[in-house]
């Protein structure tokens, strides 16, 4: 159940800053390609000494004074162009007065969106950097300031560290050289990152006065980030960073409802997590500050803020990006890649790689907010079972809960729930409800011992003079548990415990946990302090930090909810995990609404209350790739979408697109038409059950996908832009989308259509459902696309393994195998398939596993298992199509004993085999002689 306020989103208009001041440069790596070239102290001008003196004529309340001496701001200063202008008014709206008492720029354009009016001039004061000492790995700087800045609470000395973590990442933080600050603890920690002996990616220089740093590309010299543009800006509620950028190609910084490309035509992005329906310029349900920029020439570098407060990212045309964050520390990590795979690799070194999901949870989820009773869950199931539809989860909103109280269930409405839920065991299905965390405060003493039992054990956040800070969630008043309490973790488990007695969930949906709550910060209201109102607030729905969630000055245990707001989902999912793992020592299925980084290691995410249109149909497909370079490849969109009622066409559609979510839930709303597969006509029910065992028919190739990120940090749905990066072409490419490296995938996205346009990148390609070959030489084909139909095309040279489908994947798992073989031009093609029990425990990490890899060439298709434990036992491999074979073979050979089994289209170009059993478990050869 999700509640979406569609509060108004204030449209603010969105300005950066620029300035440069080249003084004294300070080479860091003797072998870098290009040199810095050092000392213009000479330059050090009348001019300069003009401005630190304006700027510095203000107090600390961050009023500045109307300098006399607006005449020394000439030209050279203030000439930048437009697009190079770097806001000097961010944190409020400055008159031409105000403006040039900070001792910026001011010059009006026409037009209130685009650049800013008042703007940093090439020389502004900031920090200064003293001398660079060597550590272990890098090296240490300190940073002063000579002059206030405009802001309230500058930190006046920081610690500037630089650690090259391996060849590919540098990490560069910024202190508080006096004081320890807030600074984020992923859960589990950061997993170790190694030095290596390689030689670095990269190369950095310093500016030391004011202090900016530059990053390069050490291979070619290109500028990855530039901070020298405009002053860093470091008060206790406002840090402030700016840099170029290497090209316009930018994406990442979710949770927003963009393309995979940003737009940097002067817009912001805030990363503050938010119940929040989809929909443009408004913080969504997570925070990943993240992102990737595709640079020219095929090579690509990431950059990660590691930083928890509210964040508002500013982009502009420059191309160029301004972080400002309410708080913490400036932690960055720099991602050299060199190429997209590299970077995310390296990015989920920092943040962890994914979980390895349960086999289970990739077959298809049903859900909807009004399934009212036990009885109706059951109904649903099997009207899926009779129209032959594949349904291995069906889920329960908080219908099941006794007054809305999560580890409760209502009994008279849900009072068979064990039983229900063991029914459907029986049939080889999963059952999940959800679990909010709000937990219901105002049961009399002793009748809900959740409650009670968190009170005793002191679990709850507190509000700012230590009471138990009070919100409003679907059961009323309700306190909220502490995730970074180590106890709380206790005590969620032991409550998950209890309830898994009664109720033996497969997994669990955490939801609301952003956190959202109906009243702004608590039934008291919040007290009025620097926390709830600080200086600068981020452009966010509400227009408060506090709106829709808890009080800024609550607090937990690791720190304020100010600085942990971002984190409440992560620490949540990472506690239900364990809370899963203890109780039923299988792999935990976590689904969860709020996200950070660090996410994927406990949980997938599924993109919110999406409505049911067309245009959120289409933004679906960049939301579940973005999640992809998150580090969160387990995600979805909801299938036919959640608000309002969809249609038959739409649903349709979205089932063909969400067989190929790597998760595929169908979610409804309460009040809309239902949207069951079974609720529609003959010929869409038809077209969702092909769909349907489509997937099916996919899940070992998407399951060892999934062992891949698990355990190399590879995408599973991917970009194009990764798998092409020197074809300009896929640079913007978001309609479409690569499974792996080898199935592109071309959903319908529009109403009416029966053709689509679809991008090929060069090579052949072959049609999933038929074989037939496109050669293409990096081009738009039109193809047919039936309301029966999605497209589908694999990659020459690769090889899929795929399963007969069955209802359940319980069932499917022990249906033969078959190969789909699409050669390349010279014959050629691989491929590989992970295989366990798909639900036991770290099986790659205790050789628990099969593993075997498919060889095609010289006109025959060899397998090389490696069996570590007998999971294969039993399977065979049952036929195989082969795509591109160009005459019709002789006679085919499995294992060297001729097979009658074998068509051969001409027109197509597609051999067939059928009717083997070639154990999987063992070595097989299949030969076609031409
Ligand atoms: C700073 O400016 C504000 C606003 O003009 C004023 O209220 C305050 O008294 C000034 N403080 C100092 C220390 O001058
Ligand atoms: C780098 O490390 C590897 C393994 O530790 C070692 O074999 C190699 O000699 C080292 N190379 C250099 C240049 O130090
Ligand atoms: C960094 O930016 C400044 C200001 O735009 C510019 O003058 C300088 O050349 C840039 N440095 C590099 C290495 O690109
Ligand atoms: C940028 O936005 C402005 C105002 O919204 C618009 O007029 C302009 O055409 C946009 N520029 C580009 C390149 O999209
Ligand atoms: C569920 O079905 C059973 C058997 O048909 C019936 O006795 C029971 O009253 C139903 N319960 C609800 C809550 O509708
Ligand atoms: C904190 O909570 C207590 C008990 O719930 C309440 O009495 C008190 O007014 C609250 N304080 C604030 C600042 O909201």
């Amino acid at each position: 159940m999700s509640s979406g306020s569609t509060g108004a989103v204030l449209l603010l208009l969105a300005f950066s800053l620029l300035a440069c001041l080249c003084l004294h440069y300070v080479s860091r790596l003797e072998s870098g390609p290009v040199r810095w070239v050092h000392d213009e102290q000479r330059e050090l001008s009348a001019h300069q000494r003009l401005v630190y003196e304006a700027a510095g004529r203000q107090n600390t309340s961050g009023r500045a004074v109307h300098p006399q001496t607006s005449g020394v701001y000439g030209d050279r200063e203030c000439t930048m162009a437009p697009e190079a202008r770097f806001d000097c008014g961010r944190d409020r709206s400055l008159t031409r007065g105000e403006c040039e008492g900070r001792g910026c720029c001011y010059a009006p354009l026409a037009g209130s969106a685009g650049p800013p009016w008042c703007f940093y001039p090439r020389l502004y004061p900031g920090y200064t950097m003293g001398p660079l000492t060597p550590t272990a790995r890098g090296q240490t700087a300190s940073l002063t300031r000579r002059q206030p800045s405009y802001l309230p609470r500058d930190v006046s000395s920081l610690r500037l560290e630089v650690t090259e973590e391996t060849a590919g990442c540098l990490h560069l933080t910024l202190k508080d050289a006096a004081s320890q600050r807030y600074e984020v603890h992923l859960p589990g920690g950061i997993p170790e990152s190694r030095a290596d002996n390689q030689s670095v990616l990269y190369a950095t220089e310093y500016r030391s006065d004011p202090f900016g740093f530059i990053v390069r590309r050490r291979s070619n010299g290109r500028v990855i980030m530039n901070t020298t543009v405009a002053p860093l800006l470091f008060a206790d509620q406002y840090l402030q960073l700016s840099t170029t950028l290497a090209s316009s190609l930018v994406s990442g910084l979710g949770e927003h409802y963009t393309s995979i490309l940003l737009d940097l035509n002067w817009t912001s992005l805030t990363l503050w997590n938010r119940d929040m329906a989809p929909h443009a310029d408004a913080n969504l349900y997570g925070s990943h500050p993240f992102y990737v920029v595709q640079e020219d020439d095929g090579f690509a570098h990431g950059v990660f803020l590691l930083n928890s407060n509210a964040i508002e990212v500013m982009l502009q045309p420059a191309p160029a990006l301004t972080w400002v964050s309410t708080g913490g520390i400036l932690d960055l990590y720099i991602f050299l890649g060199p190429d997209a795979h590299s970077v995310i690799r390296q990015y989920l070194s920092i943040i962890g790689r994914p979980m390895m999901p349960p086999y289970w949870s990739l077959g298809f989820h049903l859900c909807r907010w009004g399934y009212t009773t036990s009885n109706t869950t059951r109904r649903v199931a099997q009207r899926m079972h009779d129209a032959n539809l594949p349904l291995d989860v069906q889920w329960n909103d908080l219908d099941y809960a006794n007054k809305r109280r999560v580890f409760t269930f209502d009994p008279w409405r849900f009072g068979d729930l064990p039983e229900t839920v063991d029914g459907f065991h029986q049939r080889g299905m999963k059952y999940i409800l959800i679990l909010d965390p709000g937990i219901s405060s105002t049961g009399a003493p002793g009748t809900y011992p959740p409650f009670d039992d968190g009170l005793k054990r002191d679990v709850f956040i507190k509000n700012a003079t230590g009471g138990i800070l009070i919100g409003k969630v679907w059961p009323g008043p309700t306190a909220f548990p502490d995730f970074t309490n180590p106890e709380t973790r206790q005590w969620w488990e032991d409550c998950i415990r209890a309830f898994y007695a009664k109720v033996p969930v497969d997994g669990l949906w955490i939801d609301m946990n952003e956190p959202a709550s109906f009243v702004q910060g608590s039934v008291e209201g919040c007290p009025d302090s620097d926390l709830e109102n600080p200086p600068y607030t981020p452009k966010v729905v509400g227009g408060r930090l506090n709106s829709g969630t808890l009080c800024m000055s609550a607090q937990q245990k690791a720190s304020s909810h100010y600085n942990l707001h971002n984190l409440y989902g992560l620490t949540e999912a990472h506690a239900t995990h364990s809370a899963l793992l203890a109780v039923r020592r299988k792999r935990p299925f976590v689904l969860s609404r709020s996200s950070y980084p660090g996410i994927g290691r406990f949980s997938g995410v599924w993109t919110g209350d999406v409505r049911s249109d067309w245009e959120q149909l289409r933004l679906s497909v960049p939301a579940v790739l973005q999640f992809g370079l998150f580090g969160v490849p387990l995600v979805g969109a909801d299938v036919c979408g959640f608000e309002g009622d969809t249609t038959e066409e739409l649903c349709v559609r979205w089932m063909q697109l969400g067989a190929f979510y790597p998760f595929m839930r169908n979610h409804n709303d309460k009040p809309n038409a239902p949207q069951e597969p079974y609720v529609f006509g003959q010929k869409a029910q038809a077209a969702m059950r092909t769909a349907l065992n489509l997937r099916y028919s996919l899940l070992p190739f998407l399951y060892t996908l999934f062992h891949h990120a698990h355990t190399s940090a590879d995408t599973v749905a991917r970009p194009l832009f990764m798998e092409f990066p020197t074809d300009p072409n896929c640079q913007t490419i978001d309609r479409q989308f690569l499974w792996g490296s080898s199935l592109l995938i071309s959903p319908v996205l529009e109403p009416g259509a029966v053709e689509l346009a679809a991008y090929l990148p060069a090579g052949t390609w072959y049609s999933l459902h038929d074989g037939r070959p496109f050669y293409s030489g990096g081009q738009y084909l039109l193809l047919e696309a039936p309301l029966d139909t999605i497209n589908v095309h694999v990659r020459e040279g690769h090889v899929i393994p795929q399963q007969e489908p069955a209802l359940t994947t319980t069932a499917s798992r022990g249906n033969p195998f078959f190969l789909t073989v699409a050669l390349s031009a010279g014959g050629w093609a691989r491929g590989d398939l992970f295989w366990d029990d798909g639900e036991s425990l770290d099986t790659f990490e205790t050789q628990n596993y099969c593993y075997v890899v498919f060889i095609a060439g010289q006109s025959q298709v060899v397998s090389e298992p490696v069996d570590l434990n007998g999971a294969l036992d039993g399977l065979v491999l049952g036929g195989l199509q082969v795509f591109g074979v160009p005459s019709p073979p002789r006679f085919v050979l499995a294992n060297g004993e001729e097979v009658r089994d074998v068509t051969y289209r001409a027109d197509t170009e597609v051999l067939t085999v059928t009717n083997l059993a070639l154990p999987m478990s063992e070595v097989f050869t299949v030969q076609w002689a031409l």
